[in-house]
């Protein structure tokens, strides 16, 4: 099935007289007749559902629908894009253990390795996302886990060069875990790409209505971890809080890396999407190819609208011609790239927020790639824990203004920013 059709039908097919719409099992828990088929589920000997903090069906076929769109062979939904990269990484690194990551990635994600993952232990190394291949190389320790960075940055707008980090990632026996949030599947497919693991805040463009929080967490079954068992002791070796299981053996490649993730730290942390957030979060992946495409069309109108405006200082986006980032969009996004622009208001950081107040349509939000066009500045909010230092590290000059192309009409969006542009 092609990613539009993928979109509409995956994930749940209805059989006769069943529901059209995916059921909502709103339920805590699951009811079985005897206490020996229940004893198989935990010993993960059996299939099926106990106890909605790890696993529940109407769930399952919403990250069902999200595998089959990236091309993986599992998935699982978590209750916020924070938790799915925590998960990710945590899934295979633990205390004394370290991870590269691009330095320009989305400020909570930085936060969450920089400050709160380095206090459970792991240590992240960041690296500019055009570092070159010696840097990359320079990068990596014996004890590294992962390579980390996110499809096109949020809010810095760089494009990974995913062949550059797979290669590496690979060359030192290690997986390659992109955040796709911004692009989505429907514009770039990281798997094809040479990356193992795939993330997304669903709370973005998958949802697309600012109706849910959420996230996901992908495998391409491809990672071979068996290659490298010491490297990855918990997926090689017999986990003793689940009865001496190992997940590659059991579950294979293609089922390993997610079921350890729901049977530990959906088990442990329980930070798992409400049923009802899945049935909407499915409601806006129905309809995601469609939307795109408006979102991706406003963007282009909205940056070339800026580009040729002298009251603006600079204009980023991927799909702009003449872009930094313009041929390594064209090559891994060539459909388009995100609805997101960011650009400079001359004047600088006072410029810049006044600009925003004067905006009669955008809504200044700290939400980003929604229905609604919405914007923010984000050196004195998302990004407001970071130094300067760090803030350039991460793409974001202090002027910088993410716009969020929504769905309207593109002519209504730069008419507003225009008269907003008179300072
Ligand atoms: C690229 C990216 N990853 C992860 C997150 C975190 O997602 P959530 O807000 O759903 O926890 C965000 C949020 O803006 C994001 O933009």
């Amino acid at each position: 099935m092609s990613i539009g059709t993928t979109c509409v039908q995956a994930g749940y097919t209805p059989g006769n007289g069943e529901p059209r719409q995916i059921p909502i099992i709103q339920s805590t828990t699951f009811k079985y007749a005897t206490g020996a088929e229940m004893a198989k589920l935990f010993d993960l000997e059996s299939n099926g559902y106990f106890y909605t903090r790890l696993q529940n069906p109407t769930n399952d076929m919403v990250a069902a629908k999200i595998a089959a769109m990236e091309g993986g062979t599992a998935g699982m939904l978590t209750s916020s894009g924070q938790a799915a990269n925590f998960y990710a990484v945590f899934n295979i690194a633990s205390c004394g253990d370290h991870v590269v990551s691009s330095s320009s990635i989305y400020g909570g994600t930085y936060n969450l390795f920089a400050v709160t993952m380095k206090r459970m232990g792991i240590d992240f190394t960041f690296v500019s996302p055009d570092c070159t291949e010696d840097e990359l190389e320079a990068a990596f320790r014996p004890n590294t886990k992962a390579v980390f960075g996110e499809t096109i940055a949020n809010p810095a707008l760089t494009v990974l060069d995913f062949e550059k980090f797979a290669r590496a990632a690979h060359a030192h026996g290690v997986p390659f875990i992109v955040d796709n949030t911004f692009a989505t599947p429907v514009n770039c497919r990281p798997f094809e790409w040479g990356a193992d693991i795939v993330t997304h805040s669903t709370t973005k463009y998958m949802d697309g209505h600012g109706a849910g929080v959420g996230g996901a967490l992908i495998d391409s079954g491809r990672f071979d971890w068996t290659k490298y068992p010491e490297r990855f002791p918990g997926l090689c070796t017999p986990d003793e809080s689940y009865h001496g299981v190992t997940y590659t053996e059991r579950f294979g490649l293609a089922g390993a890396y997610i079921t350890k993730a729901t049977a530990q730290l959906m088990r442990d942390f329980g930070s798992i999407q409400s049923p009802q957030n899945a049935f909407y979060l499915n409601l806006g992946l129905e309809s995601l190819h469609v939307r795109m495409a408006r979102h991706c069309e406003n963007a282009c109108k909205v940056a070339a609208f800026l580009k040729a405006d002298d009251r603006v200082a600079w204009v980023q986006y991927p799909s702009l011609e003449g872009d930094k980032y313009y041929e390594l969009a064209k090559k891994y996004m060539p459909n388009g790239s995100c609805g997101v622009v960011s650009f400079g208001v001359k004047g600088g950081r006072e410029a810049a927020e006044r600009f925003m107040g004067r905006l009669k349509l955008a809504a200044i939000e700290t939400h980003v790639a929604d229905a609604r066009t919405c914007t923010l500045h984000p050196a004195s909010t998302t990004h407001r824990q970071m130094s300067d230092k760090e803030l350039a590290a991460a793409g974001v000059s202090p002027d910088l203004v993410r716009y969020s192309c929504g769905l309207e009409d593109a002519e209504d969006l730069i008419a507003d920013i225009s008269q907003a542009l008179d300072l």
